[in-house]
C-alpha cells in the first residue's frame, strides 16, 4: 500500500472546504438563533484520542461549540461524532447500541449530522452493517482520511445522502496541518508515527491503521518547540511502536533521537511515551531514561504471554528470556521506575502450562501494573481461525487468578511509595472527592492528596494543573496513594 505525503493541493482542498462549512454552519446557526454545537465520543487508545483532538479542533474551527457528553450520558448535538476502536469486541459494542438511541433524536432534527468515524469504519462488516440498518448516518470515513475531514463533511452536507469514504491509501499529514483542541492544558499527545506493521496474530490494528509510517524529525522538533512556547509541560510522544520510529527514512533519525529531542526542551517537566514492542526496545532508550531528570520513570512493553509457544503464534517474535534482559535492564538502571504491561488471557491453543507460565513471568517481572485482557477474536486476523479455542469457563477462571496476582503486586508497588516525599505533576481536582487534588509521579503513580491550609492554595485548583509539588505519601491503595502536599515547587 502506498504511503503519500499530504500535498499543497491537499491543503487548498482543505481551506476551501473549511471555508464554505464555515459558512454553512453560521447561516444554520443564525437560522435556529443559537450556537450549534457538537458531541464527539471517543473510544479506544491515545491514538484515537489524538485524532479527537484534532476533530475537535476542526469542530471548533467551523464555529461549533462542544456540549461534552460521554457515553454514560449521550448528549446529542448539532454534530454528533462517534471515533470508534476496534481492537475487541466490546469496544465495538458502544457504536451500535448509541445509534439506537440517535435515530430517534435526529429524526426531530433533520438538519443534524450523524458521522462514524474510527477503527471499526476498516472493518467491512461494521461499514455494510451501518449502510443497511442505519441509513440516518450520514458520513462514514476511516482514520487515513482525518486530513480530508472537512472536505468529506462539506460533500456529505451538498449531497443529503449518506456517504462512506474508506480509503485505501496510507496518508501521512504534519500535525501543525490540523488546528488541535488540546484536552489537557498542561499535557499534549504528539504523534511520532502512525500505523503498524507488525501484525500480531490477535490484533486488528495493522488493518485498522494501515503501514508504518513516521513523521519528519524536524517538524516534531518544530511542533515540540511550539509547545513549549505555549505553555505546556508533559509531553506524551504515541506510536503503536515507537521504537520503529524512523524505520527506512532518509535522515536516519531514531526514536532514542526523539526522545533526546524532546528532553532537551527545558520547559517540559515530563517526557513520556507509548506504546514500546519489546522486539526492538534499543538499551539507548533505557539508557536515556535512567540520565534524563525529564524523562518519565515508566516503561510500558507489553509482554502478552509468559509461554514462548504462545508468544511465537501470536507472532511477538521475542522469547520469555529476551523479554526478561530488558525487565532487569529496566530495573538496574531505573532503579525507582515502574514498569507496566499488556496481557491476553486465553490465546487459541493456550494450555494450563502456558497460562501458569504466564503467572511465573507476571511474579518475576514484579509489575507494577498491567492492563489484562481476555483473548477476543477479531475477523480478518490470522489468530481468528487458530483452534482450539478456550473454553469461555477456563478463560474466565485463569483471568482472574492472574487478575489477582496483579492486584496484589500493584498494590506491593504502591507500599512502596508510602514514607516517601514524591514529586508529582499535578492533574486537577481529584475523582476522590472534594477538596482532594489528584497527580501523577515520575514513575507514573497515580497519587490522590490534600493541601494542608497553611500552604494557602487551596481554592486555587485552577491554577495547580501542570505544576509540580512534593507530596509526603502517606497510604497505599490498591490502584492508588495518598498523601499530603509538602510544597509547590517553583519553576
Ligand atoms: N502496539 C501496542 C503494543 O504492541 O504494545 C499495543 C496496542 S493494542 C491497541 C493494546 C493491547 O490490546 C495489546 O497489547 C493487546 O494486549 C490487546 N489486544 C489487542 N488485540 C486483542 C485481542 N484480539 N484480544 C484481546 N486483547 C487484544
Ligand atoms: Fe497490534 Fe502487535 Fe501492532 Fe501492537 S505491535 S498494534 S499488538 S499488531
Ligand atoms: Fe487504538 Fe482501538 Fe484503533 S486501540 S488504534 S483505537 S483499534
Amino acid at each position: 500500500m502506498a504511503i503519500v505525503k499530504v500535498t499543497e493541493s491537499d491543503i487548498s482542498e482543505f481551506t476551501a472546504a473549511m471555508n464554505e462549512l464555515c459558512e454553512y454552519f453560521a447561516a444554520l446557526s443564525a437560522r435556529k438563533g443559537r450556537p450549534l454545537t457538537f458531541n464527539l465520543l471517543t473510544y479506544g487508545c491515545q491514538l484515537n484520542e489524538a485524532d479527537s483532538e484534532k476533530l475537535s479542533g476542526m469542530l471548533r474551527q467551523m464555529g461549533l461549540e462542544s456540549v461534552g457528553g460521554s457515553d454514560d450520558e449521550l448528549v446529542f448535538a448539532d454534530v454528533v461524532l462517534m471515533n470508534t476502536c476496534s481492537v475487541r469486541q466490546n469496544a465495538e459494542k458502544h457504536l451500535f447500541g448509541n445509534l439506537g438511541v440517535f435515530k430517534t433524536e435526529k429524526k426531530q432534527n433533520s438538519d443534524s449530522i450523524i458521522i462514524c468515524c474510527g477503527c471499526m469504519m476498516k472493518v467491512p462488516e461494521n461499514v455494510e452493517r451501518i449502510q443497511k440498518s442505519y441509513p440516518f448516518v450520514d458520513l462514514v470515513f476511516d482514520p487515513q482520511q482525518l486530513h480530508r475531514f472537512p472536505v468529506l463533511l462539506r460533500d456529505s452536507i451538498r449531497s443529503r445522502r449518506q456517504l462512506v469514504n474508506i480509503g485505501s491509501i496510507d496518508y501521512i499529514a504534519e500535525d501543525d496541518f490540523f488546528p488541535i483542541d488540546r484536552q489537557r492544558r498542561f499535557r499534549a499527545l504528539v504523534p511520532i508515527m502512525y500505523g503498524c506493521n507488525n501484525f500480531c496474530t490477535y490484533c486488528i490494528v495493522p488493518y485498522a491503521r494501515g503501514r508504518e509510517r513516521s513523521r519528519n524529525f524536524d517538524e516534531i522538533v518544530r511542533e515540540l518547540e511550539s509547545l513549549a512556547k505555549q505553555g505546556y509541560k508533559e509531553i506524551m510522544l504515541l506510536g503503536q511502536n515507537v521504537n520503529s520510529y524512523g524505520n527506512g527514512s532518509e535522515d536516519g533519525k531514531t526514536f532514542a533521537d526523539c526522545l533526546r529531542a524532546c528532553s532537551d526542551i527545558k520547559e517540559f517537566s515530563r517526557v513520556r511515551f507509548m506504546s514500546s514492542h519489546p522486539k526492538d526496545l534499543s538499551d539507548e532508550v533505557i539508557e536515556l531514561m535512567a540520565e534524563r531528570s525529564n524523562i518519565e520513570k515508566h516503561l510500558h512493553l507489553a509482554m502478552q504471554s509468559g509461554s514462548d509457544e504462545v508468544l511465537r503464534r501470536m507472532n511477538r517474535p521475542y522469547t520469555i528470556d529476551d523479554y526478561m534482559r530488558i525487565v532487569d535492564l529496566f530495573r538496574q538502571k531505573v532503579p525507582d521506575g515502574s514498569l507496566t504491561t499488556d496481557i491476553i488471557v486465553g490465546f487459541p491453543g493456550e494450555t494450563e502450562k502456558d497460562f501458569e507460565d504466564t503467572l511465573t513471568a507476571v511474579k518475576r517481572a514484579a509489575f507494577d501494573a498491567a492492563f489484562t485482557f481476555q483473548y477476543s477474536v477479531r475477523p480478518g486476523t490470522a489468530a481468528a481461525s487458530f483452534e482450539p479455542k478456550v473454553p469461555k469457563e477456563v478463560v474466565t477462571e485463569r483471568f482472574g487468578r492472574l487478575v489477582e496476582l496483579q492486584n496484589a503486586l500493584a498494590y506491593e508497588s504502591n507500599c512502596r511509595k508510602v514514607g516517601r516525599s514524591e514529586e508529582v505533576l499535578i492533574e486537577g481536582v481529584s475523582k476522590a472527592g472534594r477538596g482532594t487534588y489528584s497527580g501523577r509521579t515520575m514513575s507514573n503513580h497515580l497519587v490522590n492528596f490534600t493541601i494542608p491550609d497553611s500552604l494557602m492554595i487551596k481554592d486555587q485548583s485552577d491554577t495547580l494543573e501542570g505544576r509540580l509539588a512534593v507530596i509526603n505519601i502517606e497510604r497505599a491503595r490498591p490502584y492508588s496513594v495518598d498523601g499530603v502536599m509538602e510544597r509547590i515547587i517553583n519553576e
